[in-house]
Parts: structure tokens; sequence; C-alpha cells
């Protein structure tokens, strides 16, 4: 049986063009996107998949026009609202990664409620990425480290990847094996830097919207036939023990 990602990390692009297309605000492209993401959700916890991390508002999308920005946080509240219970539910646990502290106190404390009532969930963890920077946690960690090393709590010498790692916003969690992105671009957009070091990139021109249960089982097909070398060779991988 060939390999399911563990964790699949997605930048949900597209929605804008979605609308575009059919004449309609764009707003109408992100409501469209919240049923996309539902549908992948319960999907990819079919499919075996434990971590789902999904990118729905980068710490550059507040340079976005006004109203759209408020748009949008009117419907994360609204998705918060009506979807969390059945989540918890089915076994999700809901985490938040990225600076929540510019959101509404309203906002942050739906997340925090979700966050806590889901806690002690096993089935899949669903990290949403809002207010979300790949920069930005770096920095985040560093600073943390810093701080801890002018006090004394932490021997800067001791600084390795895997500490390093854990003070990231995804600690404790492994990186992302598949990271899909969809609406055509081919780049990162400040996403999981540090986390996507080894993770296979898989780029699809179908628009946020339009991706479904076929998409994602014909990204994961395609990730189940690339080679992970990890810097070694591909015979070192087919013969483990050959030296
Ligand atoms: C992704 O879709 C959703 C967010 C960034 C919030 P876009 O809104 O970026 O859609 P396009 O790229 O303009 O089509
Ligand atoms: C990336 O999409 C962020 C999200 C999907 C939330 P963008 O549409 O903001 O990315 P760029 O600006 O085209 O790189
Ligand atoms: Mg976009």
């Amino acid at each position: 049986m060939p390999t399911v990602p563990h964790h699949i990390a997605i930048v949900m692009d597209g929605n804008g063009r979605w609308a575009e297309q059919r004449k309609r605000p764009r707003n109408m492209g992100h409501k469209a996107g919240v049923k996309a993401l539902k549908s992948t959700v319960e999907h990819s916890a079919k499919a075996g998949v434990k971590i789902l991390t999904v990118f729905a508002f980068s710490s550059e999308n507040w340079q976005r026009p006004r109203q759209e920005v408020t748009r949008l946080m009117d419907l994360f509240l609204r998705a918060l609202e009506k979807e969390v219970k059945a989540l918890h539910e089915n076994g999700f646990r809901i985490c938040f990664i990225g600076d929540q502290t510019a959101f509404a106190e309203e906002l942050q404390n739906r997340m925090q409620e979700a966050a806590d009532m889901t806690a002690d969930n096993k089935r899949v963890t669903l990290n949403v990425a809002v207010n979300y920077g790949g920069r930005w946690d770096i920095v985040q960690a560093a600073r943390r480290l810093a701080v801890a090393a002018q006090a004394g709590q932490f021997d800067p010498t001791e600084l390795s990847d895997e500490v390093f790692a854990a003070h990231l916003a995804t600690a404790g969690q492994p990186d992302p094996d598949l990271l899909i992105r969809t609406g055509g671009e081919m780049r990162i957009s400040n996403f999981l830097l540090w986390q996507s070091a080894y993770t296979e990139f898989y780029f699809t021109p179908v628009l946020w919207p339009d991706f479904d249960a076929a998409e994602l089982d014909r990204a994961i097909a395609a990730y189940q036939v690339r080679e992970r070398r990890f810097g070694r060779t591909g015979r070192q991988l087919r013969a483990p023990n050959v030296a």
C-alpha cells in the first residue's frame, strides 16, 4: 500500500479569480472557499491524513482593500460559530497558527474556545494559519529564545534544529509531507518556510473553490510516486543496507 501523507499543508488560493470569472464579488469566492475547505477536511480525514494545515489568511493579506479584509474576518467568525461543534464531535483537534493579537477580541475568544474545546481530540489535527507568515514564525521563535538566553534560562550554545523547531507555531508536530497550492501560482507566499524544507510540492491550476475529493486524491497520488531522498542517492533508498 502506498503511504498516505501524514501531514498535508494547503495554500488555498484562487477564490477571488473564481468569483471574478462568474462576475461576482470576490467575497462570493471566499464563501465558496469555506465549502471547499469543509469537504477537503472531511475527505482528508477519510483518506488517513493525520495533520492538515491550511493557509487561510497571510500576514500580507492585511494589505487587501479594507472591505475584503472585513468580509474575510466576518466569514472566519461565522465559520467558527457554525463548524467547530461538528469538527469536535468528529474528533478534530483545531489549532491556530499565526499572530492572533491582531484580531478583534470576539474573534480571538472564539479561536481560543475552539482550541480549548478540541484540545484532547486525537483523530486529525487541523491547523488553521491565520495572520500567519513563515518569517513571523521564525522571528517569534528567535525572539523567545533570545529573551530566554538573556534571562539566563537557556544556554545559546545548546541551540539546535530541534530546539528551534520546538519554538515555532507548529511545535511538537512533524513537518508537512506534501504542500498543495491551488490557483496556479508557483510560490510559497511566506507560508511554512522552516517547516517545508523537505516537503513535496504540488501545484495545480484548479481554483480553490473547485478543489474537491478527486483533486485531493490526485495530489496524494502524485505524492506517492515521488522519491524522497533527503540528500541520499536513489540507490541508497532502494538498498538501504548497502554501504
Ligand atoms: C485565497 O484566494 C484566499 C485568501 C488569500 C484569503 P485569493 O483571494 O487570493 O484569490 P485570488 O488569488 O485573488 O484568485
Ligand atoms: C496566499 O495567497 C495566502 C493564502 C492563500 C491565505 P495570496 O493570494 O495572498 O498570495 P500571493 O499574494 O498571490 O502571493
Ligand atoms: Mg491569491
